[in-house]
């Protein structure tokens, strides 16, 4: 069982194959965008110990040599040190403009090893193979790479597609169930967006993807990644269009912010409690969504995905400082905070005019 998508930007394209245990012939898949016959996987060390050997055995299988760099596991590490580290190691390897790195993990990783294959010898070839559901649907695609400073998260980064992405749907089994959700409030999101017939099929099938059944699993990556791949073709540098897969997100990474980034909230949890104030904005601000609102309302709470802050998580904030915060994140431009609204269901909209008084009182909503 396995799937194939094209994404093509302006001056690229490369292949993303989706399928149930593709890892153990992966190797097969990555020879052909070999140049050198050289590779370095890096990863962490709970992800090697898991699946580190099924890679190595696929690619010792086609005769590719490979050597592995092991980084911290965590987005605490997601930051220069590391980077560092990374490219120290491959200089004493004498890595070659035709050696290839392998960003074997979830979106840290990919983030990271793309950051640092942009870079190194003023860019090499790196291939993703993304080891949890939101790397599979969002992070590996499109070319996005970056790493966290104190002063806030992916301020640094560059643009840089992979040659390959590789998503193994058998992979997910040993990820926790929050990290599932979390990717999934991704999923969920290229339905409200842009496709209608994705979000009904999703809402369809929820108690299949509740199960974890692999072949809705695989056809839920392959759509969220089509519909991914589509928006990076129009607008691979994030100049318009592109912005609208921020649904959810200026909301979203307020609430981390003022959460101090605790785990008691991961990125997934607090976009898909962002995707609520999203709708309700929204709504306010006339789109007709009521109805809908409560479907998809239900929907998140079948799932056991967050609808609100939870009564446990004590915030601190006001009104205006969590304005304050959203006005700090990067898409906004001259001071000003642009939103991602929906129209309709599978129909977004960046909106630079809204009422003010509408937003301060969906902030207030929620965090209260
Ligand atoms: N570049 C982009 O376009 C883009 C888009 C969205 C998010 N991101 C970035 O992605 C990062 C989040 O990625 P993430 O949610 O994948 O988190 P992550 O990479 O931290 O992975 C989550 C945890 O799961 C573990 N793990 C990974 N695969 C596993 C598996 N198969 N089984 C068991 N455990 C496994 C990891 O070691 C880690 O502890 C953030 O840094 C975010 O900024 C980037
Ligand atoms: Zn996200």
């Amino acid at each position: 069982m396995k799937k194939t998508l094209e994404v093509k930007t302006g001056t690229d394209k490369y292949k993303i194959f989706i399928g149930n245990n593709i890892l153990s012939s992966s190797g097969l898949l990555i020879k052909k965008k070999l140049v050198s016959q050289r590779v370095f996987i890096i990863t962490n060390k709970l992800i090697y110990r898991l699946y580190g050997k099924k890679l190595e055995n696929s690619l010792k299988k086609n005769k590719i040599n490979f050597s592995k760099i092991i980084i911290n596991d965590g987005e605490q590490y997601k930051n220069i040190k590391t980077v560092n580290l990374i490219t120290s190691k491959l200089l004493k390897y004498k890595v070659d403009r035709n050696d290839t790195l392998i960003a074997f993990g979830g979106g840290v990783i990919g983030d990271i090893v793309g950051f640092s294959a942009s870079i190194m010898l003023r860019g090499i070839n790196f291939i993703q193979i993304p080891t949890t559901l939101l790397s599979q649907v969002d992070s590996a695609v499109g070319g996005k790479t970056g790493i966290n400073t104190k002063e806030g998260k992916n301020l640094i980064g560059t643009f840089y597609q992979p040659r390959l992405v590789i998503s193994d749907v058998s992979l997910l089994k040993t990820l926790p169930k929050r990290e599932i959700l979390s990717g999934y409030a991704e999923i969920i999101k290229y339905g409200l967006i842009m496709d209608k017939k994705f979000l009904n099929w999703l809402l369809a099938n929820e108690s299949k993807l509740q199960k974890f059944n692999k072949k809705y699993l695989i056809e839920a990556v392959f759509r969220s990644c089509k519909n991914k791949a589509i928006i990076v073709r129009k607008d691979e540098k994030e100049k318009n269009i592109r912005a609208i897969l921020n649904l959810g997100h200026t909301f979203g990474h307020a609430i981390e912010a003022v959460n101090n980034y605790q785990k008691s909230l991961t990125h997934g949890e607090a976009v898909s409690i962002g995707i609520m104030m999203a709708l309700d904005m929204s709504s306010l601000q006339g789109n007709n969504l009521n109805k809908n609102i409560n479907i998809i309302k239900d929907h998140f709470e079948k799932l056991k995905m967050k609808t609100k802050i939870p009564n446990n998580i004590k915030i601190k904030t006001s009104i205006n400082k969590f304005k304050e915060i959203m006005n700090s994140d990067k898409k906004v431009k001259n001071n000003h905070i642009n939103l991602i609204l929906l129209r309709n269901l599978g129909e977004a909209y960046l909106a630079n005019r809204y009422s003010n008084r509408n937003l301060e009182s969906v902030i207030n909503k929620y965090i209260n």
